[in-house]
């Protein structure tokens, strides 16, 4: 059997550099526990269009669709802010998920039993912490028509659609009740019902999904603003939380700082199964590329190296090695190994990105 495939699509911005820490980690599989891939790599984001005038070429698109899972760490920079829209970096991640039809984007929130004291957030109400938000990640206010920037009499009407169906909504519910039952059975489901349409259709469909199919799972539903609220208030009181692309693009960064940091946050977006039984599958950070410490060595590679976890547990039924992996990042926090973004002592040196890779290496050699 030949080995499974990664596309690796590092990126803008600090994407790079969090990507080559990867890397190492993908080898040590390789060389330690006989999990080999066949590894390829491209451009996409700003990189791609400064060679080919795009921010995602066709080959690399077709590529990615061949592909067991695709790795990306991050797109964007301040020098691609005044391109057409049309061309701009994050258009070619869009593209990705769009084509790919990578539907459910789950993006876990875990607070790391050595970081509770770093959240903004008083520990106990952090520590422990592990919710799992569920991101409809293809359709929304992100890719609904019409939508432009029109003139209506003298003046400029920007104009975006939230759009919804049926079978849009049903089949993140299920993904969201089909993640419950592997951990607290709990669902909530967040719209805006008292003000969008949009958020009845997604209110009811959930439910009738839920009654239908999925009647031993907890379910509730609450306003996205509120759930905002309670998710400062008490995070704990969530399992799953699923919402729309919009909604869960804003709330998976609150809850990403819940857990001390952005750069710890790994995602996961998964569409349907392949032939071979695998999901359509892209792993990125939550971060982005971080243009203002890009090559300063600053990054914190451990949201990028978590996604490869995702990607051993979801694409590669690997659960037992993303467990190991997690874990020795853990042990790496707990030996206070930091980037500088987990650090607020006075006076405390901290690790640069390839720093935190080889520390997380050391780990894993540890764990064997
Ligand atoms: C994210 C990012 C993207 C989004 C950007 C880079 C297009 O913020 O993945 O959360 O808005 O979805
Ligand atoms: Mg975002």
């Amino acid at each position: 059997m030949s080995n499974p495939s990664l596309l690796i699509l590092p990126g803008d911005g600090i994407g790079p550099e969090v990507m080559a820490e990867v890397r190492k980690i993908i080898d040590w599989f390789g060389a330690k526990r006989g999990l080999t891939f066949d590894v390829s790599e491209d451009l996409v984001g700003g990189c791609a269009y400064d060679k080919h005038g795009t921010p995602l070429h066709d080959d690399t698109m077709a590529k990615a669709q061949e592909v067991d899972a695709v790795l990306l760490g991050a797109v964007g920079g301040p020098q691609y802010d005044k391109l057409d829209f049309s061309v701009k970096p994050e258009r070619g991640l869009l593209r990705l998920r769009k084509e790919m039809d990578l539907y459910a984007n789950l993006r876990p929130a875990q607070c790391f039993d050595a970081l509770a004291d770093f959240s903004s957030l008083k520990k106990d109400v952090v520590a422990g912490l592990d919710i799992m938000i569920i991101r409809e990640l293809t359709s929304g206010v992100y890719f609904g028509e019409p939508r432009g920037i029109i003139k209506e009499g003298n003046e400029r009407v920007g104009i975006n659609t939230q759009r919804y169906t049926e079978s849009e909504i049903a089949r993140v519910a299920r993904s969201a009740f089909e993640m419950a039952r592997k951990r607290g059975n709990k669902v909530c489901s967040m719209e805006k019902a008292n003000v969008m349409e949009s958020g009845i259709l997604w209110r009811d469909v959930v439910q009738e999904i839920h009654d239908a199919e999925y009647p031993d799972v907890e379910l509730s539903h609450m306003y996205a603003d509120a759930g905002a609220m309670q998710l400062t208030r008490w995070p704990k009181q969530f399992d799953v939380i699923v919402t729309d692309n919009l909604f869960g693009d804003l709330l998976s960064d609150l809850a990403a700082m819940l857990t001390g940091s952005l750069g710890m946050l790994p995602s996961a977006s998964l569409g349907a199964p392949m032939a071979n039984g695998r999901p359509k599958a892209l792993y990125e950070p939550v971060h982005g590329s971080a243009p203002d410490i890009a090559g300063t060595g600053k990054a914190n590679p451990c949201a990028c190296i978590l996604s490869f976890a995702m990607a051993l547990r979801y694409s590669f039924d690997r659960g037992d090695e993303a467990d190991r992996l997690e874990k020795a990042v853990n042990d790496v926090l707990g030996q206070g190994i930091r980037t500088a973004d987990l650090l607020n002592v006075e006076g405390a040196t901290p690790a640069t990105t390839s720093e935190m890779g080889d520390a997380v290496i050391a780990a894993l050699d540890a764990s064997l």
